[in-house]
């Protein structure tokens, strides 16, 4: 069996605070966006987009839109991970399924990020109505891309390690 302490899927941990100045390396960006569009997708329609902030002032400017986005005042990076209404799968009773895909893409980053040895966190946007549009009207974008997720990632002083949470309790073997 392997050892899961030296699997990034358990040793993914959220980080909230990180080395400000320490920039984080173009190479590492891009391999980081290419591992959320490597998520899957409901009908492979891959309808995400992704805003990368790595300009301190624009970074700054985000945090005051929502006490929830403060915490990114203090990263070097951010990346919005955004879902587009217009190519998004629409299920046959008229449900719009890239929340589901954008979330796979969002923990594609995290855990690349994890990968690179950065600190990341999720911090939600979706379904927050007034967060989204106080993204969209800040960055001015088109009412059918939803802001999804906004994601801090850094180098940190903090560490990503193992917490076990497995729950026997919440498996349910053949009937519930
Ligand atoms: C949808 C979603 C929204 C979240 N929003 C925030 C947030 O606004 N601020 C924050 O510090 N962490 C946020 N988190 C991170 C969670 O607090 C974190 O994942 C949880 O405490 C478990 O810790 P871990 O990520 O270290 O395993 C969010 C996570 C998810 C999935």
């Amino acid at each position: 069996m392997e050892n899961i302490e030296n699997n990034i899927i358990f040793t993914r941990r959220s980080i909230r605070s990180f080395i400000k100045e320490k920039k984080v390396e173009s190479e590492k960006i891009e391999l980081i966006i290419k591992a959320a569009m490597q998520a899957p997708s409901s009908c492979n329609k891959q309808p995400w987009e992704f805003l990368v902030l790595d300009d301190k002032d624009v970074i700054n400017s985000i945090a005051p839109l929502d006490r929830h986005f403060s915490l990114v005042a203090k990263a070097p990076l951010v990346i919005i991970a955004m879902g587009n209404e217009k190519t998004s799968y629409k299920g046959e009773n008229g449900a719009l399924w890239y929340p589901l895909d954008v979330s796979a893409a969002t923990q594609n980053i995290l855990l690349q990020a994890a990968k690179l040895g950065l600190g990341g966190v999720w911090i939600g946007s979706y379904p927050d109505e007034v967060r989204i549009k106080g993204l969209q009207k800040h960055f001015n974008i088109p009412e059918h891309i939803i802001p999804f997720t906004v994601i801090a990632i850094g180098y940190s002083e903090e560490s990503n390690k193992f917490v076990n949470r497995y729950d026997s309790t919440k498996v349910h073997y053949n009937k519930y």
